[in-house]
């Protein structure tokens, strides 16, 4: 692989940014990819680490128009949401079709469309990124609280349940990653402080947040994790690509930590190619290398001074861009399965590109080699 010049990575960078601000709709939604008809809704997973790389290089304001728009979806539901946690105490059995989905319409409606909707990690990672791009760049936090506090009674009640996993597959399970992102999520607002130094949450709810935190914490430890690295999901012996974003950024262990090092190095011998494997044993269009994670492994490699290693990503992901500087979701080089290519192809048309997450990860991952 050509070696990128400086000045190619740094034009990949701008051009992703510009192309993340164009998507971005009026409402303060990012699409998943502009041009791939099944992602033309805002995901809270994929629009929360959108945002987070906007206000990383420094363009908050779109970073803080995504959080508003998280907080006016979640306003918008916040009846439905004192509904259901009631109904969790009265211990009523509640449909996976009741619950929060994980992607919305860009103007922050319900999707019509039947989707593997029920997913809890995003109503964390919009936590969690709320407290730290508020923390950079010295953000109001007050007009936020309603949304929080409605987003910390849901997680509180429900985040433990089994629900689908990042990549929207196994329901039945509950998956180490999600609980990282729940996790981190209530960690970031149990002490987090509004601008006039008042605690977001009040007492009782902090003290309830903080419990499941712990809860959490004890659970992923006892069950989460086999052979001294954490696991695809509770009882699994697996590893997973987004298992990373426990690492960084979520830090639910310390980054140097003997689990952090064994979960790291087993989903880079498990899973590295060129680029990152979802899981083994992929089947969406083949399961190929994708490129968000394969910045994430750069992402904690860089964190933890394997600084060539993740600049090694960093040059992949670079040479992965289309003509245009457009950024796929995944690719076929090293796919597993080449014989479902064709079965996805036929379904919803070639890979998703661009999808504005891999620009998202790209631009993180520079930032951070940049450092
Ligand atoms: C991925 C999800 C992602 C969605 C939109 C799916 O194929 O599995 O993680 O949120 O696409 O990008």
């Amino acid at each position: 692989m050509p070696i990128a010049a400086r000045s190619d990575l740094r034009t990949l960078v701008e051009s992703s940014l510009t192309l993340i601000e164009a998507h971005q709709h009026p409402s303060g939604a990012y699409p998943a990819s502009p041009d791939y008809p099944v992602y033309r809704y805002s995901w809270l997973r994929d629009g929360a680490f959108i945002a987070d790389a906007m206000s990383r290089a420094g363009r908050a304001d779109s970073a803080d128009r995504f959080l508003r728009w998280c907080a006016t979806v979640i306003d918008a539901r916040a009846g439905r949401i004192t509904d259901l946690v009631a109904r969790a105490e009265r211990r009523e059995d509640i449909g996976a079709d009741e619950m929060l989905p994980t992607r919305y319409t860009l103007d922050g409606g319900d999707d019509d469309e039947p989707w593997w909707n029920f997913q809890l990690d995003g109503y964390g990672t919009w936590l969690w990124m709320l407290v730290a791009h508020a923390a950079r760049h010295g953000r109001p936090l007050a007009a936020y609280r309603p949304a929080v506090t409605a987003t910390v009674d849901y997680l509180i009640a429900f985040g433990d349940q089994p629900c689908y996993d990042w990549w929207e597959e196994h329901a039945e399970h509950r998956h180490v990653a999600t609980l990282g992102a729940v996790l981190a999520g209530l960690r970031a607002v149990v002490h987090a402080r509004d601008e006039h130094g008042e605690p977001l949450l009040d007492a009782a709810r902090a003290a309830a947040a903080a419990a499941k935190v712990s809860e959490f914490e004890a659970l992923i430890a006892t069950e989460g994790t086999a052979d001294g690295h954490l696991t695809k999901w509770l009882g699994s012996t697996a590893v997973d690509g987004s298992l990373l974003a426990c690492l960084t950024p979520f830090d639910l262990v310390e980054p140097g930590s003997t689990v952090a090092e064994r979960t790291y190095e087993e989903v880079r011998d498990q899973l590295l190619r060129g680029g990152v494997y979802r899981y083994l044993g992929d089947t969406f269009y083949g399961g190929g290398e994708w490129l968000i994670l394969t910045a994430w492994l750069g992402w904690h490699e860089a964190r933890t001074g394997r600084t060539e290693a993740a600049r090694q990503r960093l040059e992949w992901i670079a040479a992965q861009a289309t003509p245009e500087g457009h950024l796929p979701e995944q690719v076929s080089g090293h796919t597993q399965r080449p014989e479902y290519i064709a079965e996805w192809t036929e379904r919803w048309g070639p890979v998703a590109t661009p999808l504005l997450w891999s620009h998202a990860m790209f631009v993180t991952l520079a930032l951070e080699v940049g450092r």
